[in-house]
C-alpha cells in the first residue's frame, strides 16, 4: 500500500515589527476604517534588515522540524513557495537547505504566487505517497514589504511579512494529506504581477522610472476572481477524496481579504466560525498565510487530531487550489531533540567547510582542462 504524507511538524517565523493602519495612514492617502471594512486587515509585520526571505524560512522550518523531532539529515526535499525569493537563482530552497544543514534534500523554489503552499504540499504529497520521498519540508515565507511601492495606496495595505512550515513524514496509517487540486489561468496574468527582474523586463532606469519592480495589480478583478475560485477548489476538493461539506471541520484560506471569505463561506453556506482567520494581524503573507493560520489553530486548541480540514488559496498567475487533510499531528515514535541553535551552529560550520574545500580543490586541481583529461 503506498504511504500516506502525515503532517507532523510546523513552525512559524514572524517578524517583531508591527506596522498598523493608523501609521499606514502617515505614509499615503488612506485610513484605519478605510482598510479595516474593506480588506479586515488592522496591521502587519515587517521584516528587518537582517531578516531576508531564506532566513525567516530557516527558522520556521527549524521549529517545524522539532515539532516533528526529526534531524536536518533526516529531510529528503525541501519545498520552498515564494512571491518574494531571494534571487532570480539560486532558489531560496537552497539557501535554506544551507542554513538548516539538510544535506539529503533536494531542495527547490515553487512559484505559483499566493496557491504556492498548496501546490507545495500536494507535490510533496504525491512524492511521499509514491514512495521515493519518506521526509519532506514545505515553506511559505514572504518579505513581500521589499517589493510593494510604499506610495501605492492600493496594494502598500495589503501586504505583510513572514513565513510558516509543515513537515510532511509518510506512514501507513490513511490520513495526512489525503487529496488536492491545483489550477491555473494565465489569461489573467496581468491582473496581479511584479513584471520587472526576469528576462521580459531586465532592471534598467527605464524599468525603475516606470516603477516595474513594485507589484501592480487590478483589485477588483482579483476580488471578484477570487470569490469565485474558493467555492470550486473547495467544492472540487471535498468531492475528490469522497467527502461531504458537513465532513469538513475547519476550512483555512488563503489570508488576503475577509470580504472574500465571507463571500466564500456564504456561497458555500460554510460557518464563519469554522474557518480560521488571522489576517487582521498579519494582512496577506502571501505563500506563509495558510501555515501561519494553521500553526495558531493548533496552539490555541481549535484545530485537533482527526479533525478533516481543507486549505484553500488563490493568487497570481493566476493560480488556485485546495488540499483536504486529515489532521494527525507528530508521531508517537522514532522522535529525537533538536536544539535549532546547535543545528544552524553546525550548518553553518559544515558551509563554511564546504566552501573552503572548494577553494582548496580549485587551487590544487585549478583549471576545467584537468577534468578533461
Ligand atoms: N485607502 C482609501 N481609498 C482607497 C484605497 C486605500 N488604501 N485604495 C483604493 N482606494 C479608493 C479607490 O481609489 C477608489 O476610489 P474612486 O471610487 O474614487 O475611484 C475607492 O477607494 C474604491 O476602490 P475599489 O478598488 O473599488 O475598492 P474595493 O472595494 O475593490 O477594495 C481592494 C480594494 C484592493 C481592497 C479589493 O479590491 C481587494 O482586496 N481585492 C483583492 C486583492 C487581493 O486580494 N490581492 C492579493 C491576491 S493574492
Amino acid at each position: 500500500m503506498s504511504p500516506y504524507a502525515h503532517i507532523t511538524g510546523w513552525g512559524t517565523a514572524i517578524p517583531e515589527r508591527v506596522l498598523t493602519n493608523a501609521e499606514l495612514a502617515k505614509m499615503v492617502d488612506t485610513s484605519d476604517e478605510w482598510i479595516v471594512s474593506r480588506t479586515g486587515i488592522r496591521e502587519r509585520r515587517i521584516a528587518s534588515e537582517e531578516q531576508t526571505s531564506a532566513s525567516l524560512a530557516a527558522e520556521a522550518a527549524l521549529a517545524a522540524l522539532q515539532v516533528a523531532g526529526l534531524k536536518p539529515a533526516d529531510v529528503d526535499l525541501i519545498i520552498v513557495s515564494t512571491s518574494s525569493p531571494e534571487h532570480t537563482f539560486p532558489a531560496t530552497a537552497c539557501l535554506v537547505q544551507d542554513r538548516i544543514g539538510a544535506n539529503n534534500a533536494g531542495a527547490f523554489d515553487l512559484s505559483a504566487a499566493c496557491s504556492g503552499f498548496i501546490f507545495g504540499l500536494h507535490l510533496a504529497s504525491q512524492s511521499i505517497r509514491t514512495g521515493d520521498i519518506r521526509n519532506a519540508i514545505v515553506i511559505g515565507t514572504e518579505t513581500l514589504s521589499r517589493l510593494v511601492d510604499w506610495k501605492d495606496r492600493n496594494t502598500c495595505i495589503l501586504f505583510g511579512d513572514g513565513a510558516g512550515a509543515f513537515v510532511l513524514q509518510a506512514a501507513e496509517e490513511p490520513a495526512g494529506i489525503l487529496t488536492g487540486v491545483m489550477r491555473s489561468d494565465g489569461s489573467g496574468a496581468d491582473l496581479l504581477s511584479l513584471p520587472a527582474g526576469g528576462s521580459r523586463h531586465p532592471i534598467s532606469q527605464k524599468v525603475l522610472d516606470a516603477g516595474l519592480h513594485y507589484i501592480q495589480m487590478n483589485g477588483r478583478e482579483v476580488f471578484r476572481f477570487a470569490a469565485r475560485v474558493m467555492n470550486q477548489a473547495t467544492e472540487e476538493v471535498i468531492q475528490k477524496a469522497g467527502l461531504k461539506l458537513d465532513d469538513i471541520q475547519w476550512i483555512i484560506p488563503h489570508q488576503a481579504n475577509l470580504r472574500i471569505i465571507e463571500a466564500a463561506a456564504r456561497g458555500l453556506k460554510y460557518p464563519m466560525e469554522r474557518c480560521v482567520i488571522n489576517l487582521d494581524r498579519y494582512g496577506n503573507t502571501s505563500t506563509a498565510s495558510i501555515p501561519l493560520a494553521t500553526v495558531e489553530a493548533i496552539q490555541d486548541g481549535r484545530l485537533k487530531a482527526g479533525d478533516q480540514v481543507v486549505f484553500v488559496g488563490f493568487g497570481a498567475g493566476l493560480t488556485w487550489g485546495a488540499v483536504l487533510v486529515k489532521w494527525s499531528g507528530p508521531f508517537a515514535t522514532r522522535r529525537q531533540k533538536i536544539h535549532p541553535a546547535y543545528v544552524r551552529f553546525l550548518a553553518r560550520l559544515r558551509s563554511v567547510l564546504l566552501r573552503v574545500l572548494r577553494r582548496l580543490d580549485t587551487a590544487i586541481w585549478g583549471r576545467v582542462s584537468h577534468i578533461d583529461e
